[in-house]
């Protein structure tokens, strides 16, 4: 029988976290109290309310509009600082973090205010051991244009960034797309991940432009593989990782897909269990790995495996991850 306890013991590392999934209803109020912005809800109850969806394009519907009451560096630091506290009483000692440049520069942020406030909270959280670190997504309904101006933004801010990944409405939006901001960031030294939405039709198409094409490191959700040994076979090959969401998916799909997790975990692939948008998909990153557990009746040593996978997956150096495994 697998505890609470043994989860939280459980050293991990979180790799698909999107800051601004974070945003929980209570601080969604505070901010927007403090920054004078009417958001159509005033109790923490109703705002609840609204965290409710059947699909990824319903979810994108209430978590952009929510990004409003984001104003000042102060209020990116402490929607970061909230989450890393969190992640520490999960066991989480490494994360790699995801932000939308697009989504606040759109609403007249500066680069500079949002950047600054998520990096001071990385360097803060060292001071309780939680080693954590920044993606930077290019919103995959935007063009492609967009995407290399934001890479081009974020120049003098290279070393605060990690990675580049890419997310948002995947549909009739495929990574070859991005063809050329990926490739720039490549030759910039960025690491590279996409998401590969578990609802999406033309999924395994897609998976393969990512892989084949763009050359992507890791692949953000992208369990659907399991429909394509090919590809099954491909990404073991390279010891791709795969972040997977149980929460998230069961939101997107009526279903974790703890099956197809399980199936992959066992065909060897580097599958890790994350939390997307935590304050959106009821539940942090020990929730997703007690959820999964529950449901699909795990082992410890299956969840170790997963945990295993989250950092051989990350990108710490060889050093720091034989510190961790
Ligand atoms: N998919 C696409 N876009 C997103 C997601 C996701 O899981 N989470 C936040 N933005
Ligand atoms: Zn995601």
């Amino acid at each position: 029988k697998i505890t609470r306890e043994f989860i939280n013991g459980l050293p991990k590392a979180e790799l698909h976290l999107h800051l601004e999934g974070t945003l929980e209803p209570e601080l969604k109020l505070e901010l927007a109290k403090k920054n004078g912005i009417d958001i159509g809800q005033t109790t923490i109850e109703d705002v609840r309310k609204t965290y409710e969806y059947d699909s990824l394009a319903s979810f994108l519907n209430v978590y952009y509009p929510g990004m409003a009451v984001l104003q000042t560096e102060d209020d990116f630091y402490q929607l970061a600082m909230a989450y890393l506290k969190h992640a520490k009483k999960d066991g989480v000692k490494h994360v790699e973090m995801f932000f939308d440049p697009q989504a606040h520069l759109t609403r007249g942020i500066p680069f500079d205010v949002f950047i600054n406030g998520y990096y001071r909270a990385c360097i803060d959280a060292r001071a309780f051991n939680v080693d954590a670190h920044l993606i930077m997504c290019f919103l995959r309904d935007m063009s492609a244009n967009y995407a290399n101006e934001v890479l081009n933004m974020a120049k003098p801010y290279r070393n605060m960034i990690l990675g580049v990944g890419l997310d948002s409405d995947e549909h009739h939006n495929p990574p070859l797309k991005f063809i050329s901001p990926f490739s720039n960031a490549i030759s910039s030294g960025y690491h590279t991940t996409m998401h590969a939405d578990i609802d999406q039709v033309d999924s395994i198409d897609h998976i393969k432009q990512a892989l084949e094409i763009i050359n992507v490191e890791r692949l953000d959700h992208g369990t659907n593989i399991v429909e394509n040994q090919d590809l099954v076979d491909w990404v073991n090959q390279r010891n791709l990782g795969l972040t997977s969401c149980p929460l998230s998916n069961g939101f997107v799909t009526n279903d974790m897909k703890g099956k197809e997790i399980v199936e992959l975990m066992e065909q060897g692939v580097k599958v890790s269990i994350n939390s997307d948008d935590p304050a959106y998909f009821g539940g942090y990153i020990a929730d997703n790995y007690e959820a999964i557990a529950k449901k699909y009746d795990l082992t410890a040593q299956q969840l170790v495996i997963f945990a295993r996978n989250s950092f051989e997956t990350s990108w710490i150096s060889d050093f720091q991850k034989n510190t961790y495994l």
